[in-house]
């Protein structure tokens, strides 16, 4: 019996702590997790490297409710004059080259190459197709091609949400922006994400603790309307 007491114990001892880790674990996963978007957009390229100001692509965050997200305009912007371009150019080499393989196979029919001629030819000829297919590495190429399919049919591009508040909560981001509140104080270093994702658990504590410590108005009406 004692023994027993023990064991129920220990089992209850350990598995309190595994409740506990298992809770943590499951509230951290649910906002940060990672949401897949239509297009692979990285905010490490444009927002990191290149330096693109979050104000270009999220003009309305100073002014308004909504941060707002670009119009793909914008993207064409550069991605048109740029990549698709250079896309294209890979696709004309490439026909160019499956249509030299095309006269190698009827200069073969009408007798003007013999056999071994055409498989050297042939075999040159597949390898610089190769080449250009690896210029044109799958992923990107679908994703550059999206770009061009959403610009050419003036579609916006449907991003799936990261955050969002329950409908009963009002924020707005341009009182928080005039406060010279830095993006990254609510969304981390959005220029190191490979995907955007939520890092702040935008709960009720969150905004009032906030709030309190700045002198901000936290009465229950100044959120919720
Ligand atoms: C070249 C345009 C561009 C720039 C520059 C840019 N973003 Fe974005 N941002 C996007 C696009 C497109 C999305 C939607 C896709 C996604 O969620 O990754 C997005 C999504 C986000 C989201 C998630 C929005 C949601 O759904 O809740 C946040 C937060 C964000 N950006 C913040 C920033 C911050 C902060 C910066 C500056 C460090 C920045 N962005 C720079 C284009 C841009
Ligand atoms: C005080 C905290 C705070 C600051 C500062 C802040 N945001 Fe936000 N942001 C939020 C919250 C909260 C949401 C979710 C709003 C909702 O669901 O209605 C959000 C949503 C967004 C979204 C997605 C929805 C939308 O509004 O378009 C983008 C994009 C975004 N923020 C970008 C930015 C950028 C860029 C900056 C800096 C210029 C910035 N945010 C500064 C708290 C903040
Ligand atoms: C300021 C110019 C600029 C703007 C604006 C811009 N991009 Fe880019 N983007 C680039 C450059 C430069 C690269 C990196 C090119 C490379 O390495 O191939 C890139 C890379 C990418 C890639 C990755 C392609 C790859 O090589 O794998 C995607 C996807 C992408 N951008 C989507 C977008 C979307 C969607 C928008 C609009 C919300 C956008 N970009 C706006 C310049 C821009
Ligand atoms: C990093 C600090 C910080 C966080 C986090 C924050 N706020 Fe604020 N908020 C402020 C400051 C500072 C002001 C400006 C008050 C002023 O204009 O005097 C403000 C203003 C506001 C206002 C306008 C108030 C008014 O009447 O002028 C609203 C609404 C608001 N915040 C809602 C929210 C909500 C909802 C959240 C959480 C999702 C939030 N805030 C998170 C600091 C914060
Ligand atoms: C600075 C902004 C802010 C202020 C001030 C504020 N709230 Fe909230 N409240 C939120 C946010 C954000 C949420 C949604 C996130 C969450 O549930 O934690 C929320 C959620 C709630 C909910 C729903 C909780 C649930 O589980 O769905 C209630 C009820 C509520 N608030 C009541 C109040 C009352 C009462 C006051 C005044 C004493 C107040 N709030 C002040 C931001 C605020």
């Amino acid at each position: 019996m004692q023994k027993l007491i023990i064991i129920a114990a220990i089992v209850g001892f350990f598995g309190f702590f595994l409740a506990l880790g298992a809770g943590y674990a499951y509230t951290w996963y649910d906002y940060e997790t990672m949401r897949e978007q239509p297009i692979a957009f990285d905010h490490k390229i444009h927002a990191g490297q290149l330096g693109v100001p979050c104000s270009d692509c999220h003009n309305a965050a100073a002014i308004s409710r909504q941060a707002t997200m670009p119009a793909v305009q914008k993207c064409a912007s550069c991605h048109k004059a740029i990549q698709v371009r250079l896309e294209e150019l890979i696709e004309f080499e490439i026909e160019k080259i499956e249509a030299e393989k095309e006269k190698i196979a009827s200069d073969f029919a009408d007798g003007k190459i013999t056999a071994a001629e055409r498989d050297n030819k042939l075999v040159k000829k597949d390898r610089e197709l190769a080449r250009k297919d690896r210029e044109l590495d799958p992923v990107r190429r679908k994703n550059l091609q999206k770009i061009k399919e959403h610009v050419d049919k003036q579609e916006p591009i449907a991003w799936v949400r990261v955050h969002a508040l329950p409908s009963h909560v009002y924020f707005s981001h341009k009182p928080h922006i005039k406060q010279n509140i830095e993006c990254t104080t609510c969304h981390g270093r959005v220029e190191w994400m490979g995907i955007a994702r939520q890092v702040a658990p935008l709960t009720m504590g969150w905004c009032v603790s906030c709030h309190k410590s700045r002198n901000a108005p936290h009465d229950c009406t100044t959120c919720h309307q």
